[in-house]
């Protein structure tokens, strides 16, 4: 009697650890990847961070000027690249730009200048998913006049 009562024990240990690791398996498959450090990781990027990718040396602004000089980009591929970092420009200047607090000068300024920035940025996607090389060439040649006036305010 005792014997049973210890095999029924048993047999109930055992189908209660089988369970609960199917069910913490099934639960652990259920959940998406462990991505949770990225939103902390990507608040980081700092304006500084930003000049340097975008407008750094071979940055994307001056790989896209680069693309449209002499008779522009050359296959499909070419024009993808492009439209992808023009859009980029627009993602990460809202992310970043928008979002960032100058330490240098102040804040309506700041606001200003970023929102005609990001006015070209767009212009300048725009004419990247059309595929308009000339209003490429135009928008690339705004942004670059726009440095030294923020610079002059902010860095
Ligand atoms: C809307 C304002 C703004 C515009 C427009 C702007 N910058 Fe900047 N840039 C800044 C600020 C602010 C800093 C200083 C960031 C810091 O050090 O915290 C900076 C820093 C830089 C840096 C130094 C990055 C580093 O820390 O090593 C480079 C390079 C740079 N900018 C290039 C450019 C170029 C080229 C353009 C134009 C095509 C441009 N920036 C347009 C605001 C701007």
């Amino acid at each position: 009697m005792q014997n049973w009562s210890l095999r029924s024990i048993a047999h109930v240990i055992a189908t209660f650890a089988i369970a609960t690791t199917v069910l913490f398996v099934a639960d652990s498959t259920s959940r998406s990847p462990p991505v949770a450090a990225a939103p902390a990781v990507a608040s980081t990027l700092s304006v500084s961070d930003y000049m340097l990718v975008v407008h750094g040396p071979k940055g994307l602004h001056s790989q896209i000027k680069e693309a449209v000089t002499g008779s522009g980009p050359a296959d499909d591929k070419a024009w993808k690249a492009l439209k992808a970092r023009a859009t980029t420009i627009v993602y990460l200047a809202d992310l970043v730009l928008a979002r960032a607090k100058p330490e240098k000068g102040d804040a309506a300024s700041w606001k200003s200048k970023v929102g005609e920035y990001q006015k070209v940025a767009l212009a300048l996607a725009k004419a990247a998913v059309a595929k308009g090389s000339e209003d490429i060439k135009t928008e690339v040649g705004k942004l670059s006049k726009m440095c030294e006036g923020c610079h002059k305010a902010h860095k």
